[in-house]
């Protein structure tokens, strides 16, 4: 592969407080690290309607969604998963940007890999807000609702997360919810508890 030389970073003549002000809302990522089936894209889906409901634009972008279009040339060997999360933070970090929350849900099981993303928002000014959804394994492995942790346990998967791959959970997530212990409702509900009182969503926009 080769990279881009003679490149000039062309500034707009809008700033990032400028738009937020003008479009009335503040963007910013939510970023969701659990286990395959520990309910982060269940959250993410009923956080983003809620937040449409409320007329606050948010905007999902889902592991095995993306794995079908830009992401489609990614595995899951160590480089790979490190790529697909370095790509889902620039995508992340542009939708922010452009005012939308941005509520990511992939495993992204590298610390080091959450960290870059986090660095790469934090450099822009944009907050990062990294969800932990936490079930034990055996809790996931029970739900298996796509039937892969048998298939792994069997060997027809390799790498598979939690059973033949890595999972690094985060040590100081910004938000913790233990999926097996809080209703989807609760769940949701304590993320919008955690956006109103740091000032990043008006609690008199949500319904
Ligand atoms: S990540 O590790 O690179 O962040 P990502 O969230 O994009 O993973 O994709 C995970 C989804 O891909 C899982 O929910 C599951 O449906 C599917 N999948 C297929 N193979 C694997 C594997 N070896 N490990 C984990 N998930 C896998």
């Amino acid at each position: 592969m080769t990279t881009a030389t003679n490149i000039t970073w062309h500034a707009g003549s809008v700033s990032l407080e400028e738009r937020q002000k003008l479009l009335k809302q503040k963007g910013f990522t939510l970023w969701f690290t659990g286990l395959s089936a520990s309910g982060k894209s269940t959250l993410a889906t009923a956080l983003e309607q809620t937040l449409l409901h409320s007329g606050i634009n948010a905007y999902r972008l889902d592991g095995d969604n993306i794995r079908f279009g830009l992401n489609k040339n990614l595995g899951f060997g160590p480089e790979d998963r490190t790529e697909n999360i370095r790509r889902i933070s620039e995508v992340a970090k542009l939708f922010a940007d452009a005012t939308v929350i941005a509520i990511t849900a992939f495993i992204s099981p590298y610390v080091a890999d959450r960290q870059s993303a986090r660095q790469l928002h934090e450099a822009a000014g944009i907050p990062f807000i990294e969800v932990y959804a936490d079930a034990p394994l055996d809790v996931v492995e029970q739900r298996d609702p796509k039937g892969l942790y048998k298939k792994a346990k069997a060997g027809e998967i390799k790498e598979f997360t939690g059973i033949s791959a890595p999972y690094e959970a985060p040590e100081n997530p910004e938000i913790h919810i233990k999926t097996h212990e809080v209703s989807v409702e609760e769940g949701v509900q304590s993320i919008l508890n955690y956006l109103v009182k740091n000032g990043l969503v008006a609690a008199d926009k949500l319904e």
